[in-house]
């Protein structure tokens, strides 16, 4: 019986390979893996936000480029770009929140709150483990979990329509794989899946099935002008990925250019679910 069984989910198993090798023929994928290189905020007051990431969750402040201070969190950046308002709170973003890990959940929540951070969810548990919620400067969503320990920044959390369209997208344009082949079911009533990338996880949760408060049923609006506004990734030389990415029509919504700002050659892709993704070269004297 043990050998049928066995045999059955061999059999399962190589069927599944051939049919993933199959529907993936033809499939654009860019020839090198991205590395994730900072995440993009729109804050109202640049010192107020680097501050905030620095009191709460142990950012450093950092000098990248000429004279611009931006954070390091645990080896991601967070890059600040002061605005005059920000003009979307309370819509469907794809970019949902940013989350470091933590150790005792109640500790993690008690000492924030007694240096005056404004909590969104309070201790809430999940199997063993703990989440929290806490409010940024820019109403932007924070999150401790403490499933890892430590305290690393761990990771970008996503919404998407279809998990799987998502995965594809990171795939085929970022050279990202997700973790789990096809997006699995969450008991409480979602697909999700992840990608692990420089040690952060992306981790994506679909529709769900019955209300939840992190899903507004309204069409995703573009993330620029969020408090969570882009994620960044790099690839040592970009000239070779931009064509990739251009020649097979992928949505580049800034062309190729120096970045003004922080001085590194950039391009901006429109990722799925109306996500702001920008590519960075992270190689000086690239001469392709
Ligand atoms: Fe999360």
């Amino acid at each position: 019986m043990k050998f049928i069984l066995n045999l059955y989910r061999k059999v399962r198993s190589i069927l599944s390979e051939f049919k993933y090798s199959i529907a993936n023929i033809g499939r654009f994928k860019v020839s090198e893996s991205a590395n994730l290189h900072h995440i993009g905020l729109n804050v109202v007051d640049y010192e107020v936000s680097l501050s905030f990431y620095e009191k709460y969750f142990g950012a450093k402040r950092v000098r990248y480029f000429n004279d611009n201070d931006v954070l390091d969190a645990d080896k991601t950046l967070l890059f600040l770009n002061q605005v005059e308002e920000i003009p979307i709170v309370n819509k469907n973003l794809s970019l949902w929140h940013i989350g470091w890990s933590g150790e005792d959940a109640q500790l993690e929540m008690d000492w924030r709150v007694k240096e005056g951070i404004e909590v969104h969810t309070p201790v809430t548990s999940l199997d063993e483990d703990h989440f929290m919620y806490f409010l940024g400067p820019n109403q932007e969503l924070v999150e401790v979990y403490t499933r890892k320990k430590g305290h690393a920044f761990e990771h970008i959390h996503l919404l998407a329509t279809d998990v799987d369209a998502t995965m594809r997208w990171f795939s085929s344009n970022l050279g990202l794989d997700s973790v789990y082949r096809k997006a699995v079911d969450n008991p409480r009533g979602f697909k999700w899946n992840f990608i692990t990338v420089n040690d952060i996880d992306i981790v994506v949760f679909g529709k769900p099935e019955g209300k939840e408060s992190w899903w507004l049923n309204e069409p995703f609006e573009p993330t620029d002008n969020a408090p969570f506004g882009h994620l960044g990734f790099s690839f040592e030389c970009v000239e070779s990925i931009y064509g990739q990415l251009k020649s097979a029509n992928i949505e580049i919504v800034e062309e190729l250019k120096q970045d003004p700002v922080y001085g590194h050659k950039t391009f901006t892709l429109r990722g799925p679910d109306q996500l702001l993704i920008k590519i960075i070269e992270s190689k000086k004297n690239c001469t392709d």
